[in-house]
């Protein structure tokens, strides 16, 4: 079906100025040529997360799995104040971002952690108890789907109260609701289980939202603490 990509494209002409674009634009189109893959969020979904971001008054941003730097770059454009702090597990996609965020001129207000996302996340933890770094205000979980859920208890951890916290690619094609496509895929069993923690957790607002575009049927989970 060629209408979500048309209809992306058309919104992306209308409503996105070129303030952002270049800059942008020459980190999407420098991690494919270094080889990264095509998976970084669309322009229309990352600037739907940024204006979320902003909404949220965001200052202290993390994100988990950075790839190339794309969508980090994005939140950076939240107000010229917010730190985004994005954590990647890959050197190669590591070293990709690296350049991506200095060639961007945001080295300074993009902090990346090279890491295993669990092991940073735990000393992120430690950190946030010693008083030694602020928690944060608005968390994007963006990396490999089988520790969603270790990711989602960091992400409470290492949070304010009434954060914000969005997973993204919960619904993979509709995959979602297949207790038998997890059985056989780690990524869809891996969301899964969070959704199921998240269901019944106290203190905290969920949902989730079906997403269409030049990216494929997919979505996010959108939740608050509360
Ligand atoms: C995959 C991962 C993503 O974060 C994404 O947005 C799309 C695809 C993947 O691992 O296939
Ligand atoms: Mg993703």
């Amino acid at each position: 079906d060629p209408r979500p990509a048309a209809v992306d494209t058309y919104f992306k002409a209308h409503l996105h100025s070129a303030n952002y674009h270049a800059v942008l634009e020459t980190i999407h189109s420098h991690s494919l040529v270094a080889g990264l893959p095509d998976i970084a969020c669309s322009p229309t979904q990352a600037k739907f997360l940024m204006l979320q971001a902003r909404m949220c008054n965001a200052k202290h941003i993390l994100e988990v799995g950075t790839l190339g730097g794309y969508s980090a770059a994005w939140f950076a454009m939240t107000s010229p104040d917010t730190k985004v702090t994005t954590i990647e597990a890959d050197s190669g996609f590591a070293n990709v971002a690296r350049q991506n965020i200095e060639t961007a001129g945001l080295s300074q207000r993009i902090e990346i952690l090279e890491g295993l996302g669990t092991t940073v996340l735990q000393s992120i933890r430690e950190e946030v108890q010693r008083g030694l770094r602020e928690k944060f205000d608005f968390i994007f979980i963006d990396a490999n789907k089988q520790d969603n859920l270790a990711y989602f208890n960091a992400a409470m951890d290492v949070s304010k109260d009434r954060a914000v916290i969005i997973v993204d690619n919960v619904v993979r094609n509709g995959m979602v609701v297949s207790a038998e496509e997890a059985e056989k895929d780690d990524r869809v069993k891996g969301t899964r289980e969070l959704i199921d923690v998240i269901g019944k957790l106290k203190g905290i607002e969920a949902t989730a939202i079906q997403t269409v575009g030049e990216k494929n049927y997919d979505g996010f989970l959108i939740a608050m603490k509360v």
